[in-house]
């Protein structure tokens, strides 16, 4: 629904405005979408890159698939309708963590083009950035860190991404990371390194 369904609602703005919130943070908000397979990397590289921004005094934090879905999203599945309101959902609360002024981190499968081009619209031309943790089916299947693969193989998960539910590989993201070939630390310094080059982080 692109429309709200509620009628006579309007917009209010803050007193507190999103540049005085960036001046005090001296930094930008940002959304730094990862997505790709389960066991990609996706949660381990977000919390290194959270605790890296941490570190330099940045105002960060992690929407999480897995612990998103024990709250705010408890009632959706893993069909694809439930799947996109799943990133529907993320993609809100994200903007507005950004608007907030934060540094959000979301950690999604997302696997669908059309749900990360919808939280890609969400945010304003240049605060979102998606990044492909790129790894082979194989490789994360031989990670398998929750067991998943292996029950999903035994057909005892239905609709599992990379086994009997798709992903969309991206067409277009701010980052790739060859999460088979790199090492953790190295790819959570190129993304770093890409929120310094797109002047989200000035130091
Ligand atoms: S998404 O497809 O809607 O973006 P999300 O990232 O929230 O998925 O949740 C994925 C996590 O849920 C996986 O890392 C895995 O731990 C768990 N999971 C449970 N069932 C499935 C399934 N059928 N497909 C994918 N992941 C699943």
């Amino acid at each position: 629904m692109d429309t709200p369904k509620s009628k006579h609602i309007t917009w209010t703005d803050s007193h507190v405005t999103y540049a005085m919130r960036t001046e005090r943070n001296r930094h930008q908000g940002a959304v730094v979408w990862f997505t790709g397979l389960s066991g990609a990397g996706k949660t381990t590289l977000a919390q290194l890159v959270e605790r890296e921004l941490f570190a330099l005094g940045a105002h960060c934090y992690i929407l999480d698939g897995d612990n998103v879905r024990h709250g705010l999203n408890r009632d959706l599945g893993f069909s694809p309708a439930d799947r996109t309101e799943n990133i529907r959902r993320i993609g809100e609360v994200a903007n507005l963590m950004r608007d907030s002024g934060m540094i959000c981190l979301t950690a999604f499968i997302s696997p669908y083009l059309a749900d990360r081009a919808t939280a890609r619209a969400t945010c304003p031309t240049g605060s979102f950035f998606e990044v492909y943790c790129r790894c082979d089916l194989a490789e994360c299947e031989r990670r398998d860190p929750k067991g998943l693969y292996q029950k999903a193989r035994a057909g005892k998960i239905p609709e599992f991404t990379g086994i009997s539910a798709p992903y969309e590989e991206p067409n277009a993201p701010e980052l790739v990371l060859e999460t088979d070939r790199h090492t953790p630390d190295a790819c959570a310094g190129q993304v770093l390194a890409m929120l310094r080059e797109r002047g989200i982080l000035v130091s």
